[in-house]
């Protein structure tokens, strides 16, 4: 099952996920890194962010974001192209022409999911994928009722994400309807799965992913495939784990030759 670690704070579960991509990095300069947006990976992006001004070098390193709007111009601050231009590209020095997100633009919307597929097959994959998990249970923009064996492809947005994602535009009604979002299939053939979570709002999605049964209702729940899962949560995304004394102890016990998610 995933490994589960509860940390005191957003920032500490920031530094934990940065050390481990500095890691990679090391090992594997051109590591393909496969990129979420929303508030919870923001930890991640800035303590890489104080790395690489600290003279961290990231620009050999290939990312595949796991999903867009469909719809939204590629210039609208909310397009994850955008997003993820001014949150990661820019603030980690990434090289733009390798960094990646679907193509949400209506003409060609038809290819645009087997388009990426193919772009991620051919950089080798996605070597750590870095996850948020919805209210809903969803990740990347697979929402409730999506196939464990999903690709690419465009998923309507349910009524509770475009609510949740009201806040980053004016009004609920200028959330895009449908959303173009790696599968539950792309994602757990990433080599490395690192999900986060926080705050009070994801304890019943987090719970239900890591210990409910395995269903296509509550989308995370595919993580439990994984053989390499990761879960950092804060104490209050925690809150409704049932096993929680196992997984604190599990990691205050961790063997030293098991490294921290790498
Ligand atoms: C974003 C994504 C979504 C978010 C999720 C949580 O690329 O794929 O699954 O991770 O909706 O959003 P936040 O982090 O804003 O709570």
């Amino acid at each position: 099952m995933a490994e589960v670690i509860v940390v005191g704070s957003r920032k500490a579960a920031g530094a934990l996920v940065a050390e481990a991509i500095e890691r990679l990095v090391a090992q594997q300069p051109d590591a393909v890194l496969g990129l979420a947006t929303g508030d919870t990976p923001l930890p991640v992006y800035r303590a890489l962010a104080e790395r690489v001004r600290a003279g961290l070098d990231l620009s050999e390193v290939r990312g595949f974001a796991l999903d867009e709007y469909v719809g939204l111009p590629v210039s609208h601050p909310e397009s994850y192209h955008s997003v993820i231009e001014r949150e990661v590209v820019v603030p980690l020095g990434l090289t733009p022409g390798s960094i990646h997100v679907p193509d949400g633009r209506p003409l060609g919307i038809e290819t645009a999911g087997e388009r990426y597929e193919d772009a991620i097959l051919a950089s080798g994959g996605v070597d750590l994928q870095l996850l948020g998990i919805g209210t809903d249970g969803h990740i990347g923009f697979n929402e409730p009722g999506s196939s464990f064996a999903s690709l690419t492809r465009v998923k309507t947005l349910t009524r509770q994400t475009r609510d949740d994602n009201a806040r980053f535009f004016d009004s609920v009604d200028e959330v895009p309807v449908h959303s173009i979002t790696q599968g539950l299939g792309t994602i757990l053939r990433a080599r490395r799965l690192v999900l986060l979570a926080f705050g009070a709002g994801k304890a019943h999605a987090v719970a239900a992913a890591l210990e409910g049964p395995l269903s296509a209702s509550v989308p995370a729940s595919a993580i439990q495939l994984h053989p390499r899962a990761t879960v950092v949560v804060d104490e209050e995304a925690a809150s409704r784990l049932t096993e929680l004394e196992y997984y604190r102890d599990a990691f205050a016990q961790k063997p030293i030759w098991d490294p921290v998610i790498l």
